[in-house]
C-alpha cells in the first residue's frame, strides 16, 4: 500500500475531528507465548490503516491544524543490541523518512512530550478499553493536566470513542483496498485448490491444513484465522479447530480457510467429497446450500440493506429443507418461526477486511445498513446435521455443509473476489476427477 494512501486517511480522519481535538492510537501490544517465546507480531488493525508502521511499541498521534506537524509517532529508538538479537527498527527517523510521519520521538520520551501536546485540544479521540495499561497512562496524562487547571493550564474537556470514526470509514474500501483483497483471495483460491488435490481417504485433516498454510506462507501471507478442515461429521462443529482426524472414502469434508496478505483478509468455505464423488444424498444438500448462497450473493447490491442476503439464504435453505423432508408446513411460516435455525444456526456473513470479522455497524439506529459500493462481505450459508438429529432424514445424519466467498459490493454486479474457486457439485467433481 502506498504512503499516499495512508496519509489520505489520516487527513480524512483528521478533517472529522476538528482542529481542537487529538487523537491518540498505541501499537498492538506484544503477546507473550510462554517463557522467551511470543506470538507472531500483527499490528493493531486501527493502527495499520493510519501509519502502516508496522512495530510494537509504537504510538501515533494526530494533532489537526499543528503547525509544527500534525502526525506525530512515537517508535522504538534504535539499538543495536536490540536489533541484533529481535531485527532491525525504524527509530524515530525511519519513522519519519520510510512512514510519513511529520515528527517522531522515542517512545521512551512520551510521558514528557504527550502532556504538552494534549494541553491545547479540547476533545482526545481514544478508543477505550482495547488496551487496558494504555488507557491508564492515557488517562492519566489527561489527570496531569488537569491538577495544573488552577495554575491556567488549559486541559481536555471530552473524550470521544475514536472508533466509532475509523471504522466507518474502514468499512468503505478504497481501490487500493479492493485490490489488495483481490490477491489475498488469489492466494486463498491456490490453497484451497492445493488441499482438493491432495484430499483422498486416509489422509489426515491437519494435513489438509498443512497444505493450506504451506500456499499462504509461500505467498508472504499468513492464516486470517485458524483454519478449519472437518471431515464427516466434525464439519457440524462450526469452530472445529482440532483438525486431528483422518480423512473417511464417502465423507464429506468442509475446509474453511483463508490467507491475510499485506493485513488484508480473505475468507473462503468450500465443502467437497473426500474420494471426489458425491452421494446423492450429499449432493442433494450441497445444491441447497449452493442455492442458497447464489441468492444471497445476487443480493450483495447497492440500495439493498444487510439482511437482504441473508433473508435470501434462510427463504432457500427453509424451502430445500421442506422438499429434503425435514420440515413440513408453509415455507412463510416456516421462516417466521424460524425452524430453519436447527440446521442453520448462524448468520450468512460478516464485513470483511483488515480483520476477518471486520469492524462497521450492521445497523443504523434500528435499521440494517445499506448496502454501498465499497463495502466487502462475506456469504456463507451452511446446512449442519448432527449425526444424532432424528429430525433429519437418516440419509443426511452426520453431513456438514458450508460454501463461502468473499464479494465486494459495487456500482453494478457484485464482485466475487473469490469467484475463481470451483463451487458447484460437477464443477468440484470434475475439478478432482482431474487431480493427477
Ligand atoms: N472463518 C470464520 C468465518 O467464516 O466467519
Ligand atoms: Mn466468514
Ligand atoms: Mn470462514
Amino acid at each position: 500500500m502506498k504512503l499516499s494512501e495512508f496519509a489520505k486517511r489520516r487527513c480524512q480522519l483528521m478533517r472529522m475531528m476538528g482542529r481542537d481535538a487529538i487523537a491518540i492510537l498505541p501499537a498492538a501490544p506484544v503477546r507473550k507465548r510462554n517463557a522467551d517465546t511470543e506470538y507472531p507480531y500483527r499490528q493493531d488493525s486501527d493502527f495499520h490503516f493510519l501509519t502502516g508502521f508496522p512495530e510494537p511499541e509504537a504510538v501515533a498521534v494526530l494533532l489537526p491544524g499543528r503547525a509544527e506537524g500534525e502526525v506525530i509517532l512515537f517508535v522504538r529508538d534504535r539499538d543495536p543490541t536490540r536489533e541484533m538479537w529481535d531485527g532491525l527498527r525504524a527509530g524515530p527517523e525511519g519513522a519519519v523518512e520510510r512512514y510519513g510521519a511529520d515528527d517522531a520521538f522515542p517512545i521512551a520520551d512520551i510521558d514528557d512530550i504527550l502532556p504538552g501536546l494534549l494541553e491545547s485540544r479540547s476533545r482526545v479521540y481514544y478508543t477505550m478499553g482495547l488496551h487496558p495499561e494504555f488507557d491508564q497512562r492515557v488517562i492519566g496524562w489527561v489527570n496531569g493536566l488537569r491538577a495544573q487547571a488552577k495554575q491556567g493550564m488549559h486541559t481536555p474537556q471530552e473524550f470521544v470513542a475514536l472508533d466509532h470514526l475509523l471504522h466507518d470509514m474502514r468499512l468503505y474500501k478504497s481501490r487500493e483496498e479492493i485490490a489488495a483483497m483481490r490477491q489475498a483471495a488469489a492466494v486463498s483460491v491456490t490453497a484451497h485448490e492445493r488441499a482438493m488435490r491432495l484430499a483422498a481417504p486416509g489422509v489426515t485433516e491437519y494435513q489438509l491444513a498443512a497444505e493450506i498454510v504451506h500456499e499462504f506462507h509461500r505467498n508472504r501471507g499468513v492464516s486470517a484465522y485458524e483454519p478449519i478442515v472437518g471431515g464427516g461429521a466434525n464439519a457440524c462443529i462450526l469452530h472445529y479447530r482440532e483438525n486431528a482426524q483422518p480423512l473417511r472414502d464417502g465423507d464429506l469434508v468442509l475446509i474453511d480457510a483463508g490467507c491475510e496478505l499485506d493485513y488484508y483478509a480473505s475468507d473462503i468455505t468450500r465443502t467437497f467429497p473426500v474420494n471426489g464423488r458425491f452421494t446423492s444424498a450429499q449432493r442433494a444438500l450441497y445444491d441447497v446450500v449452493l442455492e442458497a448462497q447464489l441468492a444471497a450473493i445476487e443480493q450483495c447490491r447497492q440500495g439493498n440493506h444487510w439482511n437482504d442476503p441473508h433473508d435470501a439464504a434462510v427463504r432457500v435453505i427453509t424451502q430445500g429443507l421442506v422438499s429434503l423432508g425435514f420440515l413440513s408446513g408453509k415455507v412463510s411460516k416456516l421462516i417466521k418461526e424460524g425452524a430453519y435455525r436447527e440446521w442453520f444456526m448462524h448468520r450468512t456473513g460478516h464485513w470483511l477486511g483488515l480483520d476477518v470479522h471486520d469492524v462497521g455497524d450492521y445497523k443504523v439506529g434500528d435499521a440494517w445498513r445499506v448496502l454501498e459500493p465499497g463495502m466487502v462481505l462475506t456469504v456463507e450459508p451452511g446446512l449442519y446435521v448432527k449425526p444424532g438429529c432424528r429430525r433429519a432424514p437418516k440419509e443426511f445424519r452426520g453431513i456438514g455443509i458450508r460454501i463461502e466467498d468473499d464479494v465486494a459490493v459495487t456500482r453494478s454486479s457484485p464482485e466475487v473476489l473469490t469467484g475463481a474457486l470451483v463451487k458447484s457439485a460437477d464443477d468440484i467433481e470434475r475439478f478432482m476427477a482431474a487431480r493427477s
